[in-house]
């Protein structure tokens, strides 16, 4: 992740069509539930009026190096068309017609999954962005955009790095190495059915 920019613009058709990439990632019972909208680089400060309060954009140290993002993109689901979706004939049986039956609501998933694929083909075209979670202002950048019936599930703000990041305090966290996160389930026989 990377949280200070020096404004370069990304080129709003090669982002557009970056997104359009994202979204070959997978899509529960193809129910292609998530939208990208791309924000160029001329809506960047509207975008943070929005998505931030003043007091944030008068005293926070990121605010001026997230401020010059050279694009930002926001990704957000439709959990009514993974409802409709999975209440079809096919789908029927799973229960999930009802939005309190998801014990994994896949909504966020495929948005997850999406904005994973778009940070890698950003990566791979040489731009550095960070992902900004949604847990507030969501309101008022739904309206914004035009989108007040989806979930915002998070932005990915983009440019070229100018070398004055704020370290993230998440960093210095001790948290279990890489590998240690990996389980190999040691066959047993008393695990055999
Ligand atoms: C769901 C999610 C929400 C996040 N929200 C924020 C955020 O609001 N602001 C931020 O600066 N970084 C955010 N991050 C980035 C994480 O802080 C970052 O990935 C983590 O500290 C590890 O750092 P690295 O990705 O640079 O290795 C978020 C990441 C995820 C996956």
């Amino acid at each position: 992740m990377v949280r200070s920019f020096d404004a370069t613009s990304v080129d709003p058709r090669w982002l557009d069509d970056a997104c359009a990439t994202a979204l070959w990632a997978p899509t529960a019972g193809n129910s292609a539930g998530v939208r990208m909208h791309t924000i160029g680089a001329d809506l960047v400060t509207a975008y943070f009026e929005r998505a931030t309060d003043a007091r944030w954009r008068r005293e926070s140290p990121r605010a001026p190096g997230l401020s010059r993002a050279g694009a930002v993109v926001l990704v957000t689901s439709r959990p009514q068309d993974y409802l409709a979706r999975y209440a079809e004939p096919d789908k029927a049986s799973s229960g999930l017609a009802a939005r309190s039956a998801w014990p994994v609501p896949y909504w966020h998933t495929d948005a997850a999954m999406a904005t994973m694929a778009l940070l890698l083909l950003l990566d791979e075209a040489g731009w550095s962005s960070t992902l900004w979670g949604n847990f507030r202002h969501d309101r008022a950048v739904l309206e914004w955009i035009g989108a007040p019936d989806e979930s915002l599930f998070a932005s990915v703000l983009i440019g070229r790095p100018d070398g004055q990041d704020h370290r993230s305090a998440s960093l210095d966290r001790v948290v279990p190495t890489r590998d240690s996160r990996v389980r190999r389930l040691e066959v047993s026989p008393e695990r055999t059915p």
